[in-house]
This record gives C-alpha cells, structure tokens and sequence, in this order.
C-alpha cells in the first residue's frame, strides 16, 4: 500500500503528535513507524494495548539488526507493537547514537514499507536537516508531508526545504491556532506558492495533545486535534488514489 513520510524542517512543531492522531484515524489498516534517526518517542509516551509499558528495544533497531541480510515485508510485524486503540507501532531508536550505523537501512525501509500488502506506513522521520539520509526513505514514498506552525520564519525555512526534498506528492500542514485557523493557511499558501501541491491544516490544541498521551477515549476523540486530525487523514487518503 502507501508510505506517508511525516517530518519536519526544523524545531518541533509536532511531527509525532501528528503521526499518532493520524494513525489513530486513518482511514485503511496502517501502521505508525517511527523513523526519527534522533530517536523515538512514542514507547514513553503510549500505553501498550495491555495498558503496561511498550517496549522501548522492541522496533526499529532489533529490524535494522535483522534487515542487513535483506528486508522484506512480512518480517516488519515481527517488530512491531499494539499500543492503546489497537494500532500497530514500530518503535523508533532508543536514542540517536544508534543512528550512525544505520544509514544504509532508510532506502531498503522505504521500499519495504512502501510494498506492504495489508496497511499503509505513516512514517515520523522527525527533522530532516539534521539527516540527509533519509532521502533515500523518502525517495520511496508516494506522499511527503512537512509540518509547520506558522510563524514567518517557520514558513520561510520550509520553502528552501521543499525545493530540495520533493517526493511524488509534496504538502504541507500548519499547526496553528483553531482561532486562526483558515487565514493561517491561507498565509502558508501565499508564501509556499506553487511549489507545492498542498497545504492543509492541523489544530494546535495543547488538550488533545495531552489526551494523546493517556487512554484514548471520547474526550480524546472530540478534541480539536481529532477532529481536525480525521479531516486531514481524509485529504490525505484522498489524494494517494
Ligand atoms: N497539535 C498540537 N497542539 C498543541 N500542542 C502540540 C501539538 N502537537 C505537538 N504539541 C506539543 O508540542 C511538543 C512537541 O510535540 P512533538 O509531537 O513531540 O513534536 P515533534 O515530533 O515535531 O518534535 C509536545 O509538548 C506536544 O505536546
Ligand atoms: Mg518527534
């Protein structure tokens, strides 16, 4: 099915918050794979299907010990985890030093993930100025989407970004202000032009995005974040064909 690479230019507007309401409603099976060569964060901040812990040295790293005598797509779930909701994770890298000797993995995991028979891949790739490695991750994905709050110099540093990193389809999504919502988009807009071939939004709602981290319930599911979230997971299917 598709791989969605999920990052960011700069700072921290969000990516992996995005990454799990987005899972958390997507549309068609998928899987969360935390691909951030910084390091992951989701074992410390989700609950395991069971309401215990994830395991955080259970994911990408026991996949990438593995993967070096060649990767395919059956072998993913064997390193994978259920977190709370059912949705299926790969837990990212326990911290970035262990990225160093993984640089060969991010083209093989691109075409793996991108070639699974049963779910889509939201991958969270974090930053991607810090690593230029990941290009071959994302050479592989149908969707690019880069996140952003909308602030000028957010927005300003982004536009270089996209003309250096395309993928088949290139986005972005704002995380602003509910209040401000559509005129920051538009402003996005305005300033991105025609470079890219989308700009959505995401609610900034420090709420939701604390419900995120507890048991997901009705009130998680009401937020802004959500909700705005099952808008966008919509987009954002669409658009794969
Ligand atoms: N949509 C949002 N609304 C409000 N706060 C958010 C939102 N997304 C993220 N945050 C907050 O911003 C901080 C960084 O979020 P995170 O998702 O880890 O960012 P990134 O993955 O880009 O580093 C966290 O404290 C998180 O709760
Ligand atoms: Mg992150």
């Amino acid at each position: 099915m598709a791989l969605i690479v999920l990052a960011a230019d700069k700072g921290a507007p969000g990516v992996t918050t995005a990454a799990t309401a987005l899972a958390a409603v997507w549309p068609r099976p998928v899987l969360l794979a935390e691909c951030d060569p910084a390091g992951g964060d989701l074992a410390y901040r989700l609950p395991a299907l069971d309401g215990g812990v994830l395991n955080p040295g259970k994911g990408l790293l026991t996949l990438g010990a593995v993967a070096r005598r060649g990767l395919r797509p059956v072998q993913i779930h064997e390193h994978t985890q259920k977190i709370v909701g059912g949705l299926d994770v790969l837990v990212g890298l326990t911290h970035g030093e262990q990225a160093t000797g993984l640089g060969w993995l991010w083209g093989p995991l691109g075409k793996t993930f991108a070639t699974m028979p049963d779910a889509d891949v939201l991958a969270d790739c974090g930053r991607l100025g810090a690593h230029p490695q990941l290009a071959d991750l994302i050479a592989e994905a149908g969707m690019l989407v880069l996140f952003t709050r909308a602030s000028l110099d957010h927005v300003a540093h982004l536009r270089e970004r996209i003309t250096l990193t395309k993928a088949e389809t290139t986005g972005v999504v704002v995380i602003a202000d509910p209040r401000q919502y559509r005129a920051s988009i538009d402003e996005v807009r305005r300033i991105l032009g025609p470079g890219v071939d989308f700009v959505h939004g995401l609610a900034y709602d420090p709420k939701g995005a604390e419900l995120l981290r507890g048991q997901w319930g009705g009130r998680l599911d009401r937020s802004l974040l959500i909700r705005t979230a099952r808008e966008l997971a919509g987009r954002l299917h669409g658009r794969l064909g």
